[in-house]
């Protein structure tokens, strides 16, 4: 494996099992990981507690967006989000800022300062990092799910957290929320020409993990 730092780029829809893997992935390869859901999702929050909607209002909120990452841990400021970013609340509203072309814009430095922060190298998971974060990844994942076995995932996280909803209902969302991300037009869901697709439907975690680690390795020798 190349000594110089590297990215791993792993996108795809909500539900693809995208962050288990990618922190199995980040670990098994001793790279630092990148929720760049997390960063939208933290200024979901952040608009959604000062009551902002417009575009020109939540692009000044980036200004405020003082984030860090501890471990598996998000930070705002003092303040450890974590959990309050992953509400149904901040879910129903994210598709809508993330779509905001000044949000996408403002938050491309960040990513990238955070892709390049560690030496080593570090992986992005999200939807357009392979197209239009760091185009340049030296590997691409598309890591995909029927929407049935999405739904199914989600359902038992979402019940894991004390949320009740159906599987119907979580379905319904998750098919809504891919149309609507495919079809903005800012930064759609696509795949780069250039990514591997990985199916994860029916594969167990550590499979899905050592797929994506062995096209990461065979990428790095050739
Ligand atoms: O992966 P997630 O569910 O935490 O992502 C939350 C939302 O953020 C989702 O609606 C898509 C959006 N997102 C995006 O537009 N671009 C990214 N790179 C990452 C997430």
């Amino acid at each position: 494996m190349r000594a110089q730092g590297y990215i791993v780029a792993i996108d795809g829809p909500a539900g693809a099992g995208k962050s288990t893997i990618a922190k199995g992935v980040a670990q098994a390869l001793g790279i630092a990981r990148v929720d760049t859901g997390a960063i939208y999702r933290t200024l979901t929050l952040l608009a959604l507690e000062r009551g902002l909607d417009e575009e020109p209002k939540v692009v000044a909120l980036l200004d405020e967006l003082d984030l860090r990452f501890r471990g598996e841990q998000v930070f705002l400021g003092d303040r450890d989000v974590s959990l309050a970013i992953r509400t149904p609340k901040v879910t129903a509203a994210v598709s809508r800022i993330s779509a905001m072309p000044g949000v996408r814009n403002g938050l491309l430095e960040l990513q990238r300062r955070l892709g390049r922060a560690d030496p080593q190298g570090a992986l992005l998971e999200g939807r357009d990092i392979g197209t239009v974060v760091f185009p340049d990844a030296e590997v691409k994942i598309f890591l995909t799910a029927s929407a049935e076995e999405r739904a199914r995932r989600r359902l038992k996280d979402l019940e894991a957290a004390g949320e009740r909803t159906t599987h119907a209902e979580v379905l319904a969302a998750i098919v809504a929320r891919d149309a609507y991300d495919s079809s903005r037009p800012v930064a759609p869901l696509v795949r780069a020409f250039d990514a591997i697709t990985v199916d994860s439907t029916g594969k167990t975690l550590d499979e899905v993990i050592g797929e994506i680690c062995g096209i990461v390795r065979a990428r790095l020798a050739g």
